[in-house]
């Protein structure tokens, strides 16, 4: 099965957004396929979304609190057929700890958006509300092209 795994740096407010709007995609077209996402950093794992994560999907009608954060893992790399990081930095980190022989394909998440290739998720942390619904627009942006090129 074609597998997905979004990685942004704490996994409790892009990434979570972006797993849930392929889910969202995926459902909508019918499309099988496996997502998940983790951060590369640990500072969050075992924590909930971001509260104003939660809010921005649930504005848009999806519940993510049942989401909890992971460090990606040297495994992910040969787990999944695609991982897809939110920003340059993270694309970066993960071509760093790739270990030797790995199999999943690397991409940035924009690079799945006609027009935004090589562009960066901006990281709505110190943000407000309306930056998380720029990460939702982002989030769902991606998983249209991206569940797109997945069912060809
Ligand atoms: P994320 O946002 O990478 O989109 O999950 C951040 C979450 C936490 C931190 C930084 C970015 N942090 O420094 O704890």
């Amino acid at each position: 099965m074609t597998s997905v795994l979004f990685v942004c740096l704490g996994n409790i407010c892009r990434s979570p957004l972006a797993e849930a709007a392929l889910r969202e995609e995926a459902r909508r077209l019918g499309l099988d396929l496996f997502i998940d996402s983790a951060g590369t950093g640990n500072w969050h794992a075992g924590e909930p979304p971001d509260p104003r994560a939660i809010a921005a999907a649930r504005r848009n009608g999806v519940d993510i609190s049942g989401q909890r954060a992971r460090q990606v893992r040297a495994q992910d790399f040969f787990d999944f057929s695609e991982i897809v990081a939110l920003d340059r930095s993270n694309l970066r980190e993960l071509s760093q700890i790739a270990p030797a022989g790995a199999t999943a394909q690397l991409s940035l998440l924009l690079d799945h958006v006609p027009g935004r290739e090589g562009q960066s998720v901006d990281d709505p942390w110190y943000g407000d509300d309306e930056d998380f619904d720029l990460t939702w627009g982002d989030a769902t942006a991606a998983a249209r092209g991206l569940a797109a090129a997945l069912s060809r």
